[in-house]
């Protein structure tokens, strides 16, 4: 069964559409890779696919249950997570309450004082872990407004798992990265990508050739390819539309 299945999707603002009619299965387990110019839809996808934004038509289906007219929240109980932008999370509070705050959000208790203690202490474990995959223990007690940028974009990525979601989202999480970064914020991506579907909208076309099991290209809100890295890079359409502009 496909972790995605995306049907006839569609979404305009006023007169504009755009997303126009996405047909797409994300095989369970994959990383798959949305590329393609900016304006192309590709975040407007992604608040699709996560209920941030309602489609004007089409049908999304997460392991063969409709998603689409549900909250956000409820897409996120349900194991479809979508990076937290930078204004999610809170910056006065440390990383490591950030991380709890995320681990409790999924367990739907709302952060408040009486719990049972057992909750408690599954959160915390569950912090503790994401916080050393996320290699950021040496920070813990620092407040997440206050981090350096790739260790504010490794917490948002922390904090997408942190809820135990089967399927991840991750719009341009190396966008604004140096080298070095965007290295480790390669494997920490393998890591999240570990008994996980994972979608990813990135930029850089190495890390996405070298991340990806499969492509997908939009260009104008429409999917122009669907295929393995070496598919894309070898289709004609991509390199006229996409890759061929990039190169030049
Ligand atoms: N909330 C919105 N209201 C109106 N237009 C929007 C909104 N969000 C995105 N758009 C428009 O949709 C198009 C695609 O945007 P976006 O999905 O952000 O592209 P990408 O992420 O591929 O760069 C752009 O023309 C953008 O201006
Ligand atoms: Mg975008």
């Amino acid at each position: 069964m496909s972790a995605l299945s995306i049907k006839g999707l569609t979404k305009s603002f006023g007169p504009a559409e755009v997303i126009c009619g996405v047909d797409l299965d994300v095989v369970e387990n994959e990383v798959h890779a949305v590329i393609g110019p900016n304006g192309a839809g590709k975040s407007t996808f992604f608040n699709l696919l996560s209920g941030a934004f309602a489609p004007t038509s089409g049908e999304i289906y997460l392991h063969g249950d409709k998603i689409n007219g549900l909250s956000p929240d409820k897409i996120q109980q349900r194991g479809l997570s979508r990076s937290f932008q930078v204004s999610n999370v809170f910056g006065n509070l440390s990383v490591f309450e950030n991380l709890r705050c995320a681990c409790f959000k999924q367990a739907h208790a709302g952060y408040v004082f009486w719990r049972p203690a057992a909750r408690v202490r599954e959160a915390n474990r569950r912090a503790e872990e994401v916080l050393e995959m996320i290699g950021l223990q040496a920070l813990r007690d620092v407040p997440a407004g206050a981090l350096p940028y790739a260790s504010q974009r490794a917490l948002e990525i922390g904090m997408t798992i942190a809820c135990d979601a089967k399927v991840v989202l991750l719009d341009e999480p190396t966008a604004g990265m140096s080298n070095t970064e965007t290295t480790q914020a390669i494997n920490l991506i393998r890591q999240v990508a570990e008994g996980r579907t994972l979608m990813i909208v990135e930029h850089d076309m190495g890390v996405v050739f070298e991340l990806a099991d499969r492509i997908s290209v939009l260009v104008y809100g429409k999917i122009i390819a669907t295929g393995t890295p070496e598919e894309i890079r070898n289709d004609p359409r991509v390199k006229e539309a996409y890759l061929g502009e990039e190169a030049a």
